[in-house]
């Protein structure tokens, strides 16, 4: 575009001075008023309420716009920031962007499913890629809240429910969206989310309040974000949710000792979305004035869709209840991240960028190649898997075998048209010649529809009445009747899982069970594709289905992911970033508990349930191959070290069965004794390598202060003790491979 940029209006600075200099330039000449707007963020969707992100601009500018993918659109707000407002400051057009642009990418927990942190760099890499082609230069990602209640659906956007594994996922997820440089044309801004703790709300019920001892949130619920401060990520949200009874979002210990005077985070913060003004709902604030007030002061810089800020910053500063260094502090940050971006000197996208840019056949690629590595292999019983590619005569069954919106998975950019590969086409793909019959089934539903429109796939197709799906259940009896061969594709539709998709139940959906056990009376070989943005409770497939791929959801390339597969051009590699547990009133579970009395351990004491094991269904870190590995020489390089001081720990990893494959090593750790109870377990170290059949690769980890600190709820700080540490390594998290040394003061 040959527009006027901001490099002619009157107040920008030349682009040489020093970031702090331009931006101290450009405080000294802006008005309250467009300070405070700086400080907001608009909505720009057509369902938002209120006058239009132009009208605001033109009078006094504004920090960000959201919710609008439209890059014709960015042009046309950016023209009126630039050359309308008073100080022709450049907006930054801020969006969703979790798992892809137009190039979709597994959803993050199927990310997480890799245990290989460049998967997420590169995926997040394309998706920055994409969307910054498109005008967008802010990305509401990487959520990385630990989630242990797999009801909770926005289990889906996070790595799951490790500290370990999610902080290598954050810090990697960050470096894909921002690169080294933030003036580099092909990355977005990063956003951390939601600060902190919306894991663990009550029961899995999303947007439910919080209750997480000091000691449970230094340990594992703030690693990712620590991670993400470490990687340099720009900006923060903060949570929706009450944390021991102070709203996130206007929780100074948080937002301020926590983020900012600990770990020196430099960047700012956006709030979640209308969370500044629902500190009233919250029974925090008095008012929107008071909620403004209360919400600047806990250090939020930005306010999200809200509009608290935009009304009542401005009357807050004239009467005395803030003053204008508080303003100024809060818009630097801001500021600051455009002039690093180079917004003030290529405010406008090329329009004609995005469609060449979403048609590299590299991002195809990668798509199919981090679906491949994120699958998990849950069974596969007498090697009926991989299926071989003379099969001529295949059904493919169920509600989600050909859903391009269950393969591509939740959050979606707004607008996006699902153009997945299918498990189906996947499928017919490999075998062009076979035939490869198609029955889905009943549809599947949510009992109560999603309240976001743009999401709510049952708004797109009528519900089946009861003899429809009578009838469709019998024609994929049926149909699979006539295969030799049958793929059954089940779990849950995108709207089932992620934001406002909790669920009491993890068993999967309708009558896709009780389907699955008309198809297995059959007596023909069945292989389950499952699709789903969370654990399942699949209690009877696991022992009555021989084949079993949790696939997630896999995004654009999906279908043909699985289809690699199943037919054996690749090998899976994944492992559970979460345990599986037996039954949704199990939740939460995971692994890393503490023992505490009467260790389940004991033959007496074998669940913590009369009704049912307590055991997970599926470990954490579970996920099988086409071959097999060994774990043997498990070394350690010191019995004692001193407090401080490091040891290494060396295994031997073998492939031991008769292909090429992936294994992940992993390493867990217990403390034996110290100020406080130390988890069974705990992830300290993983490393995913590639082994050819009968290849020995010898790997080692270090283990050190970083590793063995923990805060302490007796101590009040962290503490590294003299204690004994179990050690094992092994393919999952009940590894037996055993050693031991001991930490000495
Ligand atoms: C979600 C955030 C999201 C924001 C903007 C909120 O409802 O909690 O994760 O980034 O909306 O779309």
């Amino acid at each position: 575009m040959n527009e006027k940029t901001n490099m002619e209006t009157a107040v920008s600075p030349p682009a040489n001075t020093n970031v702090t200099q331009r931006v101290n330039a450009l405080l000294a000449q802006m008005s309250l008023s467009e300070k405070v707007a700086q400080l907001a963020q608009i909505g720009g969707a057509d369902w938002n309420q209120g006058p239009k992100p132009e009208e605001i601009i033109r009078e006094r500018g504004a920090g960000s716009v959201l919710w609008l993918n439209d890059t014709k659109r960015f042009n046309e707000i950016q023209k009126v920031a630039i050359e309308e407002s008073p100080s022709g400051i450049p907006i930054l057009f801020a969006l969703d962007v979790i798992h892809g642009y137009r190039t979709i990418f597994p959803v993050p927990l199927a990310l997480a499913s890799s245990w290989d942190p460049t998967v997420a760099e590169q995926a997040q890499a394309v998706a920055a890629k994409e969307a910054r082609a498109a005008g967008i230069h802010w990305t509401f990602g990487p959520m990385i809240d630990i989630a242990r209640d797999a009801r909770w659906g926005r289990i889906v956007e996070g790595a799951g429910e490790d500290p370990y594994l999610g902080a290598a996922m954050a810090a990697a997820q960050v470096r894909g969206f921002q690169g080294d440089d933030l003036a580099d044309p092909e990355r977005v801004a990063a956003c951390a989310k939601h600060f902190a703790g919306y894991g663990a709300s009550d029961g899995g019920r999303d947007y439910d309040p919080v209750y997480l001892s000091e000691s449970e949130l230094r340990n594992v619920y703030f690693p990712p974000f620590q991670a993400a401060v470490n990687a340099g990520v720009d900006t923060f949200m903060s949570a929706y949710m009450d944390l021991n009874n102070v709203p996130a979002t206007g929780n100074r210990w948080l937002l301020r000792d926590i983020l900012r005077e600990e770990w020196g985070f430099e960047g700012f913060l956006v709030s979640d979305a209308f969370a500044v003004g629902n500190l009233v709902i919250q029974g925090h604030a008095r008012d929107r004035r008071d909620a403004a007030l209360r919400s600047l002061k806990a250090g939020m810089n930005m306010d999200m869709a809200s509009a608290t800020y935009l009304e009542h910053l401005a009357g807050l500063v004239e009467d005395d209840s803030l003053s204008m260094a508080e303003i100024d502090e809060m818009v630097r940050p801001i500021l600051a991240l455009k002039v690093q971006m180079g917004l003030f000197e290529n405010p406008y996208v090329d329009e004609t960028l995005l469609e060449k840019t979403v048609a590299l056949p590299e991002h195809r690629q990668a798509a199919r190649q981090v679906a491949q590595r994120s699958m998990v292999l849950l069974r596969n019983e007498g090697g009926l898997l991989p299926l071989s590619k003379e099969q001529t005569n295949i059904a493919v069954i169920g509600p989600l075998a050909d859903s391009m919106e269950a393969t591509e998975g939740s959050w979606m950019v707004f607008g996006h048209e699902p153009a997945a590969v299918t498990v189906l086409q996947g499928v017919r793909a490999k075998l062009p010649k076979a035939t490869v019959a198609y029955a889905p089934g009943p549809d599947i539903n949510r009992d109560i529809p999603h309240p976001f429109g743009e999401f709510d796939m049952t708004k797109k197709k009528p519900i089946q009445a009861p003899e429809e799906a009578e009838v469709a259940f019998e024609t994929a009896v049926k149909t699979a009747q006539s295969a030799d061969l049958i793929i059954m594709v089940l779990g849950e539709s995108a709207d089932m899982a992620g934001e406002f998709a909790s669920r009491g139940s993890l068993d999967l959906p309708g009558r896709q069970e009780e389907l699955l056990k008309a198809i297995s009376a059959l007596g023909k070989p069945v292989v389950l594709v499952l699709l789903n943005g969370r654990p399942l409770s699949i209690n009877w497939a696991a022992e009555n289905v021989p084949a079993i791929l949790e696939a997630w959801e896999p995004g654009s390339e999906g279908g043909n992911a699985v289809a690699d597969i199943l037919f054996g051009d690749v090998n899976p590699g994944g492992k559970l970033p979460v345990c599986f547990p037996r039954n949704g009133n199990h939740a939460p579970l995971y692994y890393a508990r503490t023992i505490t009395h009467l260790p389940e351990s004991s033959e007496q004491y074998r669940s913590r349930y009369w009704d049912s094991p307590t055991t997970p269904l599926y470990p954490f870190g579970f996920g099988l191959s086409y071959t097999t590995f060994e774990f043997s020489n498990l070394t350690v390089s010191a019995e004692q070290v001193k407090v401080g001081e490091h040891v290494n720990i060396s295994v031997d990893v073998t492939n031991s069965g008769p292909v090429a494959g992936d294994e992940v090593a992993q390493l867990y750790i217990h403390q034996k004794w110290g100020s406080d109870s130390r988890p069974m377990r705990e992830l300290k170290g993983f490393k995913r390598l590639t082994l050819q059949p009968g290849a020995t690769q010898t790997i080692s980890f270090q283990l050190g202060p970083d590793e063995l600190k923990y805060w302490s709820t007796n101590a009040g700080q962290w503490v590294q003790e003299a204690a004994k540490f179990d050690i094992w390594v092994g393919a999952d998290s009940l590894a037996t491979l055993h050693t031991a040394f001991e930490v000495i003061a």
